[in-house]
């Protein structure tokens, strides 16, 4: 199956039909779904019949640029969560989403850390995007600390979805965290 991105230690591909139940597992984690349920698992037909069709049709509608991704250990093969790069539903190509949700056993490793900086460089490099993006919760300083280390900073601060009031520190908001492809490339002379 074709590879989206590699890093040192992580690839990326794109999920399958037939893999509804890595996304279950994960999600029916309390802790990996501290700040986006509340601890909440997410119901697996709302994955099976939801979630997994809408990653697979995003595959289609981007034609493989640009979607969610699932991430395994090179070495091992070993599934550890999944990393998305996309826009909006029906948004601007040049503006894209950058998020990640990884297994409890696979934090601290310096993952998120590692695909979040690769995936940032191929928005800009080859895939002609102007802007990338994140969403966190107040309280998730794991998040912020991921868009922080690739140069990502606030540029507002974001009401709790109706949604998420459930959510520990809902009533503190959430940050929106951006870099711009100017950031990025001056960054990257700035780094020489
Ligand atoms: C957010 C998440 C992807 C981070 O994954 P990770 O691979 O453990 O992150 P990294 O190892 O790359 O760590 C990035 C930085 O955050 C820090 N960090 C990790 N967990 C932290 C925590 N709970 N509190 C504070 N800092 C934390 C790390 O120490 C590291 O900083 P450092 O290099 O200065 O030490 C992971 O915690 C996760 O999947 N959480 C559940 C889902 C979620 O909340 N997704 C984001 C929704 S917006």
């Amino acid at each position: 199956m074709s590879t989206y991105l590699a890093t040192d230690r992580l690839t990326l591909r794109p999920f399958t039909a037939d893999e509804a139940d890595l996304l279950i597992e994960l999600d029916s984690d309390p802790a990996v779904m501290r700040f986006l349920s509340g601890g909440e698992p997410t119901p697996p037909e709302i994955v099976r019949e939801g979630h997994l069709p809408s990653i697979l049709a995003g595959y289609e509608r981007w034609d493989g640029r640009f979607g969610l991704f699932a991430a395994r250990e090179t070495e091992s093969g070993a599934f550890v969560g999944w990393f998305c790069l996309r826009p909006e539903r029906d948004g601007p190509l040049d503006e894209v989403e950058l998020g990640y949700r990884l297994r409890q056993d696979a934090w601290g490793k310096g993952y998120a850390t590692e695909v979040a900086a690769a995936l940032v460089d191929k928005a800009f490099s080859e895939l002609d995007v102007q802007v990338v993006w994140g969403a966190t919760m107040s309280l998730n300083r794991a998040s912020q600390k991921v868009m922080e280390k690739v140069d990502m900073t606030v540029t507002e601060t974001l009401a709790t979805p109706d949604d998420m009031l459930a959510v520990e520190g809902s009533e503190l908001g959430g940050f929106r965290y951006e870099i711009t492809k100017e950031q990025w490339e001056g960054r990257q002379v700035g780094s020489r």
